[in-house]
């Protein structure tokens, strides 16, 4: 069977900040397989949770909030001009808003949630069902497909992510130091691998690629020969 022939589900999880997303749009293309982005979905959960005011600084209020969890619809669609991924929250374009510091300050709390993860677990496999999909986040080998036929655990040093990020930001005109930014990956790395439901973790199957000394072109490289090897 080739490549063509059959579709395949690939998880990639791993750390925050270390190329994931990039790797996992880039081989969607080149496969034609769907990609989603399961951190966007906790975005645009917290995202609703802040504007429906279901939370204030660093609480949630979970029984109004979980009462209200039905109506959260999301989807994605891809914007071919800009070759762009977009989120949509209840049929309203939230892309760029669930990239905000306000979102990311508030996106830890909220996928520690018993409910919401249940609640974004079971929509996931929804669309993963048919195979074809490249889903990152931080536990779609663990428990959204353990059964996905290719898994990768993704990981680089908190200094070169930091690195890479100070880079970006840097462009951008923002003043943040590397130390803060070493800080702030190294807190978020605590609260993915130590919270109680799902913690961020490798599958016992799953491939490391520590890729703190890999280009991208290298570490498609790579993942392009372990899907192939899944079809021999
Ligand atoms: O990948 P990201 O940084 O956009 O993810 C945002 C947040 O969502 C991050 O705090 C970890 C959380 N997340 C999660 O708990 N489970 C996933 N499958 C994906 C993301």
């Amino acid at each position: 069977m080739t490549t063509s022939e059959k579709k395949i589900t690939i998880a990639i999880d791993g750390h925050s900040s270390c190329g994931k997303s990039t790797v996992a749009k880039s081989l969607a293309k080149l496969l034609s397989y769907t990609y989603i982005d399961s951190g966007a979905m906790y975005r645009a959960v917290t995202l609703f949770c802040m504007k429906k005011e279901l939370m204030d600084e660093d609480k949630v209020f979970e029984q109004e909030f979980e009462s209200l969890l039905n109506s959260v619809k999301i989807h994605f669609s891809f914007d071919t001009e800009k070759q762009q991924y977009l989120t949509w929250l209840n049929n309203e374009l939230v892309e760029d808003e669930i990239r905000d510091i306000e979102v990311s300050e508030r996106v830890s709390i909220v996928s520690q949630i018993g409910f919401v993860r249940e609640k974004l677990v079971q929509m996931q496999q929804e669309m993963g069902f048919n195979g074809g999909i490249v889903m990152d986040g931080r536990d779609i080998g663990t428990v959204v497909f353990p059964d996905a036929e290719l898994k990768i655990f993704m990981t680089a040093s908190s200094e070169v992510r930091a690195q890479r990020r100070f880079k970006e930001l840097n462009t951008k005109g923002s003043s943040v130091t590397l130390e803060d930014i070493i800080k702030n990956i190294e807190k978020r790395d605590y609260i993915d691998q130590t919270r109680e439901i799902s913690p961020l973790k490798q599958a016992h199957d799953a491939v490391l690629i520590d890729n703190s000394f890999l280009s991208r072109e290298e570490q498609l490289n790579k993942i392009l020969d372990l899907v192939n090897s899944k079809f021999k």
